[in-house]
């Protein structure tokens, strides 16, 4: 059970109807949401009438159960908590048929794929080299899933891709079929209609797309209450259309009604990984708010850099640590092996029943101990990416780590026949 700090209680303690909590990696915004949550509980809101939108099924699933410890499971099992895009589902399920789901990368992919040559045989274009097909589908994937989750992307590209874009957008209505964000768009309409909960909770704020803010919107309306978190800093799902503009898109819709809160203190931080990361940080300069972090975890620390020769020597050291954490008792839930792109993890690491995801799917989560593969040029950063999205990545990956981060790196190797160096990403840390 933790203490609230002084400023936590004053954002649980919000009178606004809308309400942003501002804040670093590990500050207890999600601390301060659950609390707020238990408050409402407290002051007689029905439990049923609070909804909580999480950023993914595994944020979902541990909210579930500090609320079950919070306020017993009969009133936990009323309170409402979804991914949105589970929370859209439902309120679709009431209301649509879907004929066919688009959810999974390589059915998305290959809906794309199809819908794009058709286009092309319709319109009689022809690719000026078919050495680029790869590149023009991979172009025409991303701005897809880009524009989905952000209309107003599609002014970045030229009418070719334009009509394409409607093309594919009839095509999707035609055949029935939804992908994310079409369940997100089409249950929006429909919110207004459904007996929706008044309260409520966002966290990860600052990764809303515009498709997912305008089902949120719907759902605030004009007399419910918004308690959102979110950390500008840890926004990185641009590549899927989301922008840095949530916390102006608040202030410019809700106005007066919004205020926002700070946090100052990082609780998962110690001062010295704080340090690192305050560097880091130094090295985004692309967003409007700043950041920097206290760290107030004062465990013993430990940040170790690893430079190999081969993926197997990696491989080989990471498994040998991870046994020897698990022997002296640590529970390998508390320790988190992460990476930028799963091509990096070798199955062995996966036996050893440690916590292995992408960084993206980290997000939230907390390890006491963290090991982060895979810190190559090309790797991490990836290859054609947004490099100050990449940074935010990395402040991510980092920021999970209680007592322990390691990062490795293959130096002057091969890694997946791909000959790599340490990553130009290592001199913000070290
Ligand atoms: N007032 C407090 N006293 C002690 N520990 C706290 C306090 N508030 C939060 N914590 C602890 O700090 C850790 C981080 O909290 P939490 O996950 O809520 O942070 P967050 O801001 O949501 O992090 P992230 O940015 O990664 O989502 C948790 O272990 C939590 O229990
Ligand atoms: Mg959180």
């Amino acid at each position: 059970m933790v203490k609230l700090n002084a400023e936590q209680l004053k954002a649980i303690q919000t009178q606004t109807r809308i309400t942003y909590v501002d804040a670093g990696a590990g500050t207890g915004k999600t601390t301060t949401l659950i609390e707020r949550v238990v408050k409402c509980i407290e002051l007689e809101v029905e439990p049923w009438n609070i909804i909580v939108l999480a950023f993914n099924n595994k944020i979902v699933e541990e909210l579930k159960k500090k609320f079950t410890e919070k306020v017993g499971i009969k009133r936990a099992e009323k309170i409402n908590i979804y991914t949105i895009h589970g929370y859209a589902r439902k309120v679709l399920a009431n209301n649509v048929v879907i004929k066919k789901e688009l959810l999974n990368e390589a059915v998305f992919e290959k809906f794309i794929r199809n819908s794009w040559s058709n286009f092309k045989k319709v319109n009689k274009i022809k690719s000026k080299n078919p050495k680029n097909a790869k590149d023009e589908i991979s172009l025409v994937i991303n701005m897809v899933s880009k524009c989905r989750e952000n209309n107003s992307c599609i002014k970045n590209y030229d009418e070719r891709y334009k009509s394409f874009y409607d093309a594919f957008k009839n095509e999707l209505k035609r055949s029935g079929a939804y992908d994310f964000a079409r369940i997100v768009k089409v249950a929006t309409k429909y919110i207004p209609q459904s007996n929706a909960p008044q309260y409520i909770f966002v966290d990860e704020f600052q990764d809303t797309s515009e498709t997912r803010f305008n089902f949120i919107k719907a759902l605030v309306g004009n007399n419910n209450y918004l308690f959102a978190v979110g950390d500008e800093y840890q926004q990185i799902l641009e590549w899927s259309g989301v922008k840095n503009v949530n916390v102006s898109r608040l202030k410019r819709h809700y106005k007066q009604e919004l205020s926002i809160y700070k946090l100052t203190y990082s609780y998962r931080l110690t001062p010295q990984l704080a340090d690192i990361s305050n560097r880091l940080l130094s090295f985004i300069s692309d967003r409007k708010t700043t950041r920097k972090l206290r760290g107030c975890n004062n465990s013993k620390f430990t940040f170790d850099t690893k430079k190999f020769k081969s993926q197997k020597n990696e491989t080989e050291w990471c498994v040998s640590y991870i046994n020897e954490l698990i022997k002296k008792g640590v529970n390998p839930k508390n320790i988190g092996v992460l990476y930028r792109n799963s091509n990096v993890i070798d199955q062995e690491v996966i036996n050893t029943k440690a916590h292995c995801s992408t960084i993206h799917k980290a997000k939230g989560l907390e390890f006491d101990y963290v090991i982060l593969l895979g810190l190559e040029d090309g790797v991490f950063p990836s290859k054609n990416s947004n490099i100050e999205e990449e940074r935010r990545v990395l402040y991510v990956a980092i920021t999970r780590a209680k007592r322990y981060l390691a990062i490795t790196s293959l130096n002057d190797c091969y890694r997946n026949g791909i000959y790599v160096k340490g990553s130009s990403f290592l001199k913000y840390l070290i």
